[in-house]
């Protein structure tokens, strides 16, 4: 394979789904929205695959998995008692400067006697923030190339103008402790709370006529009293959509393990839809407001919780792998202490080498009792279950009630459909028809991944080759076989089509068929054809996918 420049491949794979129909840009012909991506029929076939292979190995083929499919839209006192409508919010502040937004709790921290240069994009931009700061602050920085100089971090609280490397300060600022992650701007807003909750209204209600007559009849009222009474009226009809979609599992935790009689431990698992208003949304559909998730809540017994850590991350960790070309670019990373959600006693995340480096793609959290004690706390409902086998450690008496630990594996399918592009994408050399080199890209994607596992291509579009494709296709339709009829272009090019869109195998009806009743089936990673009877042509398909 032809070495893949690692940040030309992001490039590349966003230009691919684009030609392929993978993924577009959402409202594309209206400029596009930012951070919204539509799935094209490729991409669709594809993000099913990935979840119905994750369903198959997370509730169909265990015992002790149970699936829902929960509402998007849920009560808002679930997200009170979970904490996201208090606590699903990051302290953002802007750059005065470049306008550039960010979460302050991620921001660079120079400390005292440390320089602050800006570095600009270019320096046209670098000339043009000179005049911004210049006419907002009354200090011009000198600038060398893209970059600024002159302000230095004072002490924690203060920074300082040192105009030609004077050591004393012409001018003092107040500093915040950090600076613009992109430019290194110390010129900042003061933070603010911002939900990354989507909020919406609920039922026939008008909420604006509402805040206008309110805001009519309470024109004495300063801007905090009046912004707090408006906040009164938009949370009596306020919803939320799910910012994941692990809360349904909690709230449902005793409909489904009763209607199901199921024996802790036992898992419920769920995917779909969560939108988070995120602040940066970055690397094409690796975050997005509007994703999919794929989460299991594992309930167990206090105590064994360290031991099912393991192994959810463990089965996670083989189930990326297995459907991948290169299971090197997987590892996991332990969290630290400090990085914990406030919920969890321990932590692993799934990281994949992505063209910017090692990154998240799911997290095996261990949740401890946290989310059913809170949503039993807020529900009055008792969350607990009753283990008629176990004696309560307590007072030693037959029975023990508890409320069940969680290990939680929570993927993201969208991410995960962006780590299977990247690791299907390849280059290679290969010789053409007439023995020359010739490049083909080939999206390596698993077989059982692939949106169309099967092309059926007549040689030609007349001799009765259509009429036999056709009814093959029908027949891979009735197994349940995603195939596809193709007679477009000379037959190298359907190859070249199909290797892109990752079809795994072609089937050519050519003028032997009509003979002899063969055909042949290329294999898309060999390039290998191989005569085989037309009539067990779908067995063969169905045997290669089975052992795939
Ligand atoms: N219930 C726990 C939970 O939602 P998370 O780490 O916030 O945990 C789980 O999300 C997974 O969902 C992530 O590992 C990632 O794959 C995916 N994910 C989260 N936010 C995303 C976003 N904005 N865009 C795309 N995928 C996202």
């Amino acid at each position: 394979m032809a070495e893949n420049n690692s940040s030309s491949l992001m490039e590349k794979v966003i230009s691919l789904s684009k030609q392929r129909g993978f993924v577009f840009q959402s409202s594309e012909i209206y400029g596009g929205l930012k951070s919204a991506y539509d799935y094209g029929p490729l991409g669709v076939e594809l993000k099913r695959n990935i979840m119905n292979e994750w369903w198959r190995s997370m509730v169909h083929e265990r015992e002790d998995v149970i699936g829902i499919d929960a509402s998007i839209i849920m009560h808002t006192k679930v997200w009170q008692a979970s904490g996201h409508l208090a606590g699903f919010s990051d302290p953002l502040v802007d750059c005065l400067i470049s306008k550039e937004r960010f979460r302050a709790d991620k921001a660079p921290r120079p400390q005292p006697k440390d320089e602050l240069p800006i570095e600009c994009a270019d320096k046209g931009q670098a000339k043009t923030y000179v005049e911004a700061i210049q006419k907002r602050f009354n200090i011009e920085l000198k600038r060398n190339g893209k970059t600024l100089y002159g302000m230095k971090v004072i002490d924690e609280n203060t920074m300082g103008f040192f105009p030609d490397d004077s050591d004393k300060p012409t001018e003092t600022f107040p500093y915040r402790g950090y600076v613009s992650p992109t430019f290194g701007s110390p010129f900042l807003s003061d933070e603010r709370q911002f939900n990354l909750m989507f909020r919406s209204q609920i039922g026939p209600i008008d909420v604006l006529g509402d805040i206008t007559a309110y805001v009519e009849k309470n024109k004495e009222l300063d801007g905090k009293d009046l912004r707090t009474g408006i906040e009164g009226i938009v949370k009596k009809s306020a919803v939320y959509l799910r910012p994941e979609t692990a809360q349904a599992m909690f709230v449902q935790f005793l409909n489904c393990q009763q209607s199901m009689s199921m024996k802790v431990p036992f898992g419920i698992a769920q995917m779909g839809k969560s939108f988070r208003n995120e602040v940066t949304v970055e690397h094409f559909i690796f975050r997005s407001c509007e994703f999919e998730q794929m989460e299991m809540e594992f309930f167990v017994e206090p105590g064994t919780q360290k031991e099912w850590l393991d192994y959810w991350r463990d089965r996670r960790m083989e189930w990326w792998q297995k459907l991948a070309n290169d299971p090197s670019k997987f590892r996991y990373r332990a969290h630290e202490k400090d990085e914990l959600a406030h919920y969890a006693d321990a932590c692993y995340d799934i990281e994949y080498e992505y063209p910017w480096g090692f990154d998240e793609l799911e997290g095996v959290a261990s949740r401890t009792d946290y989310d059913l004690k809170k949503h039993a706390e807020h529900s009055g409902a008792k969350l607990s279950y009753f283990d008629q086998q176990k004696q309560d450690p307590e007072t030693g008496k037959n029975g023990w009630r508890y409320t069940p630990y969680v290990i939680e594996p929570a993927a993201g399918v969208t991410r995960g459909l962006l780590v299977y592009l990247l690791d299907a994408y390849h280059e290679e050399t290969v010789p053409n028809a007439d023995g020359e080199d010739s490049s083909r890209v080939v999206m390596k994607l698993h077989p059982r991944l692939a949106p169309i596992k099967v092309a059926v291509l007549p040689l030609v579009k007349k001799e009765g080759l259509p009429e036999i494709a056709r009814e093959m296709v029908s027949g891979f339709f009735k197994a349940g076989i995603n195939a596809r009829y193709d007679e477009q272009h000379s037959i190298g090019k359907r190859y070249r089509r199909h290797d892109e869109a990752g079809t795994p195998y072609c089937i050519t009806i050519d003028g032997q068929t009509t003979e002899d009743g063969t055909v042949t089936i290329r294999d898309r990673d060999t390039m290998e054809q191989e005569r085989i009877s037309k009539d067990e042509a779908l067995q063969v398909v169905q045997k290669r996918l089975i052992e795939s």
